[in-house]
């Protein structure tokens, strides 16, 4: 006679994290809009959108080019360590604006990029055909071809371009049981609109040094640089964590 045995899997609480800029600035990655940002020293439309890639794409190559060889150097922070590590407590998941594989590197399973992935190429033609580039070989230029022959341009969501991860992004902000914002000006759209869709009642921290209005929204802002407002909030949420098992 067998005898059947019904385990009851407790789920983890869903923690989203929407991270920006900010949260990878300490690891020496220039933010957009603070002073001396990239903004400031490069036309954002120059070498950020879909109508200055049809002018110049050889500026947009050159452009994210640099920023790759930035990012090889740059190490995870404290800030991105300590996310990783609350997947001991909870179900994280990140929905990022950052090209940066940083959340990655420090060790976050479940990565969602909004505005695409600096180590990664795509086919102009196909933005479903997708290489990774690796840290000895960063450079593309307008001929650089990928293994299928197609022309190549960098993996990143252009404005003027739509946001094919918006949809699963909202998805998981609806599904957070802890909802926490870190690093981001709030400034473009439709990640700044993540907010709206967090359900009523959810805790919701907003973690910047110079944070974004919000004061339309029940949002507790810890007014600390990522590192130092992750350290914050990580015995806040491990707390919050232990009370509930
Ligand atoms: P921004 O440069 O607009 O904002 C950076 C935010 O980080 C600001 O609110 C700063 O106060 C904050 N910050 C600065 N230092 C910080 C630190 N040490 N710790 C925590 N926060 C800090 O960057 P984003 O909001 O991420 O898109 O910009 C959004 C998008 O605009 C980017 O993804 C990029 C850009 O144009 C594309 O290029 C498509």
């Amino acid at each position: 006679m067998y005898v059947t045995i019904f385990m009851c899997m407790k789920k983890k609480p869903v923690l989203v994290i929407s991270s920006g800029a900010g949260i990878s600035a300490e690891s020496g990655i220039k933010t957009f809009r603070d002073a001396d940002g990239l903004w400031e020293n490069y036309p954002v439309m120059d070498v950020a959108s879909a109508d200055g890639f049809r002018r110049n794409p050889a500026l947009i190559h050159k452009f994210y080019n640099e920023r790759r060889h930035q990012l090889v150097n740059a190490r995870p922070n404290e800030a991105h360590k300590i996310l990783a590590d609350l997947e001991k407590y909870y179900d994280v998941r990140v929905i990022t604006q950052n090209v940066d594989d940083l959340h990655e590197r420090a060790g976050s399973s479940n990565v969602l990029h909004l505005h695409g992935e600096l180590m990664k190429i795509r086919s102009i033609k196909n933005p479903d055909y997708i290489e990774e580039l690796s840290p000895d070989n960063l450079d593309t230029n307008v001929e650089t071809r990928g293994k299928n022959g197609d022309l190549m341009r960098p993996h990143i969501v252009f404005f003027q371009e739509p946001v094919p991860n918006i949809e699963k992004a909202v998805e998981e902000v609806s599904e957070a049981d802890i909802f926490v914002v870190i690093g981001t000006s709030l400034v473009v759209y439709p990640a700044a609109s993540l907010l709206n869709f967090v359900r009523p009642g959810v805790p919701v921290f907003y973690i910047d040094p110079n944070p974004a209005d919000v004061s339309g929204f029940p949002v507790k802002v810890i007014r600390k640089t990522a590192t130092a407002g992750m350290a914050e909030l990580r015995d806040i949420l491990v707390k919050k964590a232990e009370e509930k098992e």
